[in-house]
């Protein structure tokens, strides 16, 4: 991929003024929960990546802890720069030949962002270079457009750990919601499920491993929120009839304190298999009821399903029957990239470049839960 990269630049597709914006390498850098990342990208998409996963750190507290989340964020950052530049093979001065610095600024834990943000303004100011303020979620949605042009308007349907949304995207860098969940997001509703069965955090794709042996009752969870002509998401409700199933089944769950290893998913109760093929299909059913609502609204040219959940069979299948359905493209990233990663920040930043747009050195971090400001100024030329 690197090797790619280098043979594109020889081949002056790059000049130094870019007047249109193109050619440009951007450096995306994520640290928005429990991912660091760091990655580059260009007008062919991703040049190179790297990703260390805190995945097993948290495992052991069963889930996130802000506090060393952002401690990690700290520790490895740096070390994962000099392995992505490393990587791509981008000489004695790499970081001249980056056009632009791109960096989730939220939603996510504030801590852990500051981490990212802070990080990209020092190199920003350092090595004089434009920074881009990344949002978190359209940025997932944008992990769909590396390699395949996405048509617009799309429906955009964003779920993962901490978000539920619907958006109607009119471009790469205009989006507006038009729904979102009240409560708990479908990852959320996914991990709660299969920590109380007994999995380690974050359960989502272990669920879908167990679901993958199992066969779904479709009467087993209710479809939460459905009965209302609004766009919006409520998953506690699931959540809770997941966690009552679990209750009046104890022996059908792992028992607490023996959380299995990944490889002990093969000996779980072929009665786990169908409550969390059950479970995952109306999580996929309930997001596809307001889907085709969404569809309804206005006439989009395309779907797009992305973040974390997006990775789930269920999910993927049900979406496949709902384009096809509606007789319209569904984009979903590879499952590699529908979770956390810098590739996604770095295709959302070269949007935003190619708009003309970034921020100054006063750029904020937005944590879960307060709208992203849309405070971008041009960028110099
Ligand atoms: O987008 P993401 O990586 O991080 C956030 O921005 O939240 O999403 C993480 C969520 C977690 O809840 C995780 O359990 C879930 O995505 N997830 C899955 C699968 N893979 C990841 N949920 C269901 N099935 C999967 N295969
Ligand atoms: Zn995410």
């Amino acid at each position: 991929m690197a090797q790619a990269w280098r043979q594109r630049r020889q081949a002056s597709l790059f000049h130094p003024s870019k007047p249109n914006g193109e050619g440009m390498l951007v450096l995306g850098i994520e640290s928005s929960c429990d991912e660091t990342a760091l990655a580059l990208c260009d007008d062919g998409g991703e040049v190179a990546s790297v990703i260390s996963s805190q995945a097993d750190l948290h495992a052991l507290f069963g889930g996130v802890v802000p506090e060393l989340a952002s401690r990690e964020h700290a520790r490895l950052i740096g070390p994962l720069l000099d392995d992505l530049l490393a990587k791509a093979g981008l000489g004695p001065s790499p970081l001249r030949n980056v056009d632009r610095i791109a960096v989730t600024r939220g939603p996510g834990l504030l801590g852990c962002l500051l981490v990212g943000v802070a990080f990209a303004k020092a190199l920003a100011m350092s090595a004089g270079i434009p920074l881009i303020g990344v949002d978190h979620l359209q940025a997932h949605l944008l992990a769909a457009d590396l390699g395949n042009d996405l048509a617009y308007p799309s429906l955009g349907v964003l779920i993962s750990g901490g978000h539920t949304h619907l958006y109607r995207m009119d471009s790469p860098v205009d989006m507006t919601v038009l729904g979102r969940t009240i409560d708990d997001a479908a990852g959320e509703a996914c991990d709660k499920f299969a920590k109380m069965a007994g999995l380690p955090y974050p359960g989502g794709a272990l669920l879908d491993a167990l679901g993958r042996r199992g066969e779904a009752d479709p009467d087993l969870f209710p479809r939460p929120y459905t009965h209302n002509d609004n766009l919006d998401f409520s998953f506690s409700g699931l959540k809770t009839a997941g966690l009552n199933w679990i209750s009046q089944h104890p022996g059908a769950v792992f028992p607490a304190g023996s959380t299995p290893a990944r490889e002990r998913l093969g000996l779980a109760p072929q009665e786990l298999c169908c409550a969390a093929a059950s479970f995952q299909l109306a999580i996929a059913e309930t997001l596809c009821i307001k889907a085709r609502r969404a569809l309804a609204l206005f006439r989009p040219r395309g779907i797009v399903v992305a973040g974390g959940v997006a990775a789930n069979s269920v999910v993927r299948a049900a979406f496949h029957a709902l384009a096809e359905e509606a007789g319209l493209p569904l984009s979903i990233p590879s499952p590699a990239l529908c979770g956390d990663n810098a590739v996604m920040v770095a295709r959302s930043g070269w949007h935003m470049a190619r708009a003309g747009r970034c921020h100054g050195l006063d750029l904020s971090a937005i944590p879960r839960g307060r709208a992203i400001p849309r405070d971008w100024k041009p960028c110099p030329a």
